[in-house]
Formats: structure tokens, C-alpha cells, sequence
């Protein structure tokens, strides 16, 4: 993480298979998937 407020893009996600979850706004659930991505992965 890097701003950890939502205004960068250093903390994206795939939660259950949605892309660009930014994790440092988002709470996490049991059962949730969560996979790190790459920059150009699309
Ligand atoms: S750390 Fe910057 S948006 Fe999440």
C-alpha cells in the first residue's frame, strides 16, 4: 500500500474475480478470493 486512503493505484486487487479492488478500501470476508495482479495483466 502506498496512500492507503483510495487515491493511488498501489494496492490493486482481484476479489472474486473483480479486477482492481483497491484492498485498502475494502473490507475483507470470509470466503473472499483474493489474487495480486500485474499492471498490463488484462
Ligand atoms: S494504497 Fe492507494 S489506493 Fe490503496
Amino acid at each position: 500500500m502506498f496512500c492507503g486512503i483510495g487515491a493511488c493505484f498501489d494496492c490493486l486487487l482481484t476479489v472474486n474475480g473483480v479486477r482492481d479492488v483497491r484492498a485498502c478500501r475494502r473490507r475483507a470476508r470470509d470466503g473472499d478470493v483474493v489474487a495480486t495482479q500485474s499492471r498490463d495483466a488484462r
